[in-house]
């Protein structure tokens, strides 16, 4: 049996589909120390990680006879595909699989932001609505949506907004560290949103929270942030932001399909067959 060093937790079926295949080491980065390597480093064939931890390129190098990486999710920021290309390890990730349901969540975090969901439902559950209606809300249908990056997850958002409104300017680039920044915000207003569920760090945080502050950007709904799971007190003290703990991915449907399309991965490597979503 290969062995697996899983540092992130996959939906319960997919981890009783592994745990039959694969002998696992378990650990959490970024805790993997020197005496955790001189014990099982060269025993690892295979390192099981999410789209948000990825694998450090130290302990890319530190482990001998690592083979293959699997992503349980669509991102592959946090892993160096050259380094890993250039030590002969083959990379997967799972894509399509979760492109519904993180574009249902750019859809819900807009409703929920402008339409103001959770302080409607604090309001009630707090028995304010005796003594009163809740504050306007803005609405959703008609406005002109921006989309940042037009990948699977950005069309297949477009898709869900073309119901809502027929202006949709889309604009495809490459994701780039705090790229969306001031100059966005301005362009925003105030009575614009910003909506991210990609990657923290496409957003300059300090730079929103500083507009939010200032009332140059209406709002912001986000599940994701720059240093997860550490989310700007700032950002939690504001009204006019929803906030979600990287979630987009996280039901149980499309969970278990990417365990299994993870595992589908592997199980290829090791056979030596073709891997179905390989990136390296
Ligand atoms: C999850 C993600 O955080 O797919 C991604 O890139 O960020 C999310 O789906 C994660 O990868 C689950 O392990």
């Amino acid at each position: 049996m290969p062995t697996l060093l899983q540092v992130t937790s996959i939906h319960p079926d997919a981890q009783a589909r592994l745990n039959k295949s694969y002998e696992l080491l378990h650990a959490e980065l970024p805790n993997i120390d020197a005496d955790w390597l001189a014990q099982n480093a060269k025993a690892v064939d295979g390192i099981v990680t999410g789209g948000h931890l990825g694998v450090p390129n130290p302990l890319m190098i530190a482990l001998p006879n690592l083979k293959v990486i699997g992503i349980n999710g669509v991102g592959f920021d946090k892993v160096d595909l050259d380094l890993a290309r250039s030590q002969g390890v083959r990379v997967a990730n799972t894509p399509d699989v979760l492109t519904d349901d993180v574009a249902d969540l750019a859809v819900g975090l807009t409703f929920a932001l402008l339409r103001r969901l959770p302080q409607s439902d604090a309001y009630l559950r707090a028995g304010r609505w005796l003594s009163g209606d809740v504050p306007l809300a803005t609405k959703v249908s008609g406005k002109r949506i921006g989309i940042f990056g037009l990948g699977r997850i950005g069309r297949a958002t477009a898709r869900r907004f073309a119901g809502f409104t027929d202006r949709i300017c889309a604009a495809a680039s490459a994701s780039t560290r705090r790229i969306v920044g001031t100059a966005v915000f301005d362009a925003l207003g105030p009575s614009g949103v910003l909506v991210n569920v990609a990657r923290g760090s496409i957003v300059d945080e300090p730079a929103l929270v500083a507009a939010l502050q200032a009332g140059r950007l209406g709002g912001a709904a986000l599940d994701v942030f720059e240093d997860e799971p550490n989310v700007p007190a700032a950002l939690c003290a504001m009204e006019n932001v929803v906030l979600t703990p990287h979630i987009a991915s996280a039901t149980n449907e499309t969970r278990r399909a990417m365990g299994d399309l993870m595992i589908d991965n592997f199980d290829a490597f090791f056979a030596s067959k073709p891997m179905p979503t390989a990136l390296v």
